[in-house]
């Protein structure tokens, strides 16, 4: 199964004050505010929502391909994304341009100043599913440029190729129509409890309603695991117990690259949903949202100690 990942790609730089913001800040003068902070620690990450989940359906081998705009500055995230199983042959480099940034600096009491840049991410809206060389089986529309989103939605009902929803964060930028031109004719709708919950307010649609729109939604509900339906059925899952959870940045994209790799398998919403809790829980373990790596002989190993039933033999073998 072709699958493509639309969505961000980003670099996240990430530092730390070894002080308090709020004894720096002079509220009388507020006017006036010109602060710097001498940081003691910097580090730059590898993000964006699409690598992230691409990244998770590579490490249980598939090859996803990510559909995106990138600036000069990608080249050695792209050669890390290809050693690793993802096809970066959609990234388009454009020409001046930086790959989006966040830069965010954390203080003792975990207060940020945070600002975000979208460079070469501002063009997404100039690709096109036609351009593809071929037709894939799924589309993935995750958050980037709004107006990218919405392209890529209409393309694809045109096209006729399956897709599935993920407008994630950005569904408090959206209002009830943009969310419903999304899910309606969608396969699947990715969100978490509370992302469902705007997404009903907004829509002033019931969960009957939103459901009879796709053929399945999945409800990411956090710690306590997560719910699959389709139709007049409910599959409900538990949460793999992380052994401790280290940062918990690029959870839900963990989840979607384990259900996802399940669902490329042919497998049952069951299974896909437990893989999904299974590579989230990985990614809550780790530094960053591709800090995991695992074999799929311990994936494997690690799904038997949680879950009794499933078809993860297929997947040693695939
Ligand atoms: N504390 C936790 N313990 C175990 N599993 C967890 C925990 N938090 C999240 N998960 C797993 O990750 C999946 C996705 O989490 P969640 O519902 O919080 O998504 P999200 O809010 O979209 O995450 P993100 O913050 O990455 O956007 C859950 O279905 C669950 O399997
Ligand atoms: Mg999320």
């Amino acid at each position: 199964m072709e699958i493509v990942i639309s969505g961000s790609v980003a670099y996240d730089y990430l530092m730390t004050f070894p002080g308090k913001f709020k004894e720096h800040i002079l509220i009388d003068k507020l006017e006036a505010i010109s602060l710097s902070f001498l940081v003691n620690s910097l580090v730059r990450r590898r993000g964006g929502i699409a690598p992230n989940i691409a990244y998770n359906l590579a490490l249980l081998g598939g090859t996803p391909k990510i559909f995106a705009t990138v600036g000069t500055d990608f080249e050695d995230y792209r050669a890390w994304l290809e050693e690793r199983g993802v096809d970066t042959t959609y990234a388009k480099v454009i020409d001046g341009e930086l790959t989006a940034s966040f830069f965010a600096t954390t203080d003792q009491d975990n207060a940020q100043l945070a600002s975000f840049y979208s460079g070469a991410m501002a063009h997404s809206p100039s690709l096109s599913l036609y351009d593809l060389e071929t037709k894939p089986d799924l589309v993935l529309i995750s958050p980037t440029e709004p107006e990218a989103m919405d392209r890529y939605i209409a393309e694809a009902k045109e096209m006729g190729i399956d897709y599935i929803y993920d407008p994630s964060q950005q569904i408090v930028y959206f209002d009830g129509d943009t969310l419903r031109r999304g899910f309606e004719g969608a396969k699947a709708m990715f969100v978490n409890e509370y992302e469902f919950e705007l997404v009903r307010n907004k829509t002033g649609m019931s969960e009957r309603e939103v459901l009879s729109e796709m053929d399945f939604l999945v409800v990411t509900l956090g710690e306590k695991g997560v719910a699959v339906y389709q139709g007049e059925s409910v599959i409900t899952v538990k949460a793999v117990p992380p052994q401790r959870i280290v940062d918990p940045t690029g959870a839900g994209d963990a989840f979607r690259g384990g259900f996802l790799t399940g669902y490329r398998l042919g497998w049952d919403f069951q299974t896909c949903a437990q893989m999904g809790a299974l590579s989230a829980t990985y990614c809550l373990e780790s530094d960053g949202p591709q800090g995991q790596s695992y074999t799929i002989e311990e994936y494997v190993q690690r799904y038997r100690q949680n879950y009794e039933d499933g078809r993860l033999d297929e997947l040693l073998n695939n």
